[in-house]
């Protein structure tokens, strides 16, 4: 019996993929398509203290093999997703991760707080999200904001953390040794780059917010390379995506050195992407003759 269970900071997940934060919905919609249960975890969109209404639109442009969104973390707050999107979810076997935005400090502390006697068995906390004004990216930018901030954030957490790194930052190991020395359990990365498109017959720029995430296809290589120096510079596992659509760009990541993937802007292009790239890993595994996904964990040097 060949194993493809991985553990991520103590929890262990059935197998190593995973949903892309904001990609997924609440994992209700993608449930009407296949049982979510065929998933290590799902990763709930962005959640904060108190509801937030996110950017004027357009917020979505399409580009050459991907996509540039300018949401804002649109969500609706803490008491809502609680009530509503965490016992919806539970009904399924898989794990919970919740993605955890805010505008300052005391912002992600909250929700994190209030997490803690809920049955979630992640959090991720967002420092990196180019499109909002305040917060978010300021701390994920900074390797000294982003120690002190993943400091306090565990000081209220009851679940481990997982910090997700910008890759808008000139070196990738310094924000990773950073949230490692803040007592991160665990890193998620990337996020999307900011990009920008213009309407050449509008004459104005594609999205109300000028600026906008870059995901996708696209920017997979850059995604690849940044989790395996990140793999390479800290300890603690690493959660790969960026571009993922097929069992064979997930194992790019897992060899570089992830620990577990998630399946984010393919989700939009086809609903069953995330369980047919869990379902290709383990042809993959039998073509190859691997009884244990953890012999690939980094295995390429
Ligand atoms: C429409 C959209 C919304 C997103 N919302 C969030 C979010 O709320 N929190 C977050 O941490 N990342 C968010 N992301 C970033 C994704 O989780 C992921 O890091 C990024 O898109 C790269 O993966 P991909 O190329 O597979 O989409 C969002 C991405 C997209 C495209």
């Amino acid at each position: 019996m060949k194993n493809t269970k991985v553990t991520l900071a103590g929890v262990e997940l059935k197998n190593p993929v995973m949903t892309a934060s904001g990609t997924f919905g609440s994992g209700a919609e993608y449930s009407e398509f296949y049982d979510l249960s065929a998933l290590g975890a799902v990763v709930t969109k962005g959640v904060a203290n108190v509801p937030w209404p996110g950017n004027p639109t357009p917020r979505i442009a399409e580009t050459a093999s991907g996509m540039l969104n300018a949401i804002g973390l649109q969500n609706p707050g803490i008491d809502v997703f609680v009530q509503r999107d965490i016992p919806y979810l539970r009904k399924f076997d898989t794990k919970i991760v919740v993605n955890v935005c805010g505008k300052t400090v005391e912002d992600y502390c909250r929700v994190v707080e209030r997490l803690a006697p809920e049955p979630v068995d992640l959090m991720e906390i967002n420092v990196s999200c180019p499109n909002v004004k305040e917060g978010g990216i300021a701390f994920g930018q900074d390797p000294h904001a982003l120690e002190e901030i993943t400091k306090e954030v565990k000081k209220h957490a009851k679940q481990p953390i997982i910090m997700k790194l910008s890759p808008n930052v000139t070196d990738i190991a310094e924000m990773a040794r950073a949230a490692e020395a803040g007592g991160a359990d665990a890193l998620s990365l990337i996020n999307t780059l900011t990009g920008m498109k213009i309407d050449i017959y509008k004459k104005s720029f594609a999205l109300a917010n000028r600026t906008g995430g870059l995901s996708g296809p696209a920017i997979k290589p850059v995604a690849v390379r940044m989790v395996y120096q990140t793999a390479q510079a800290v300890k603690l596992p690493v959660i790969g995506m960026g571009g993922i659509c097929t069992a064979e760009d997930a194992l790019e990541f897992i060899l570089a050195g992830a620990t577990a993937v998630s399946v984010g802007t393919a989700n939009f292009a086809d609903p069953y992407a995330a369980k047919d790239v869990a379902e290709g890993i383990e042809r993959y595994m039998d073509q190859q003759g691997v009884e244990d996904i953890r012999e690939l964990i980094g295995a390429v040097r």
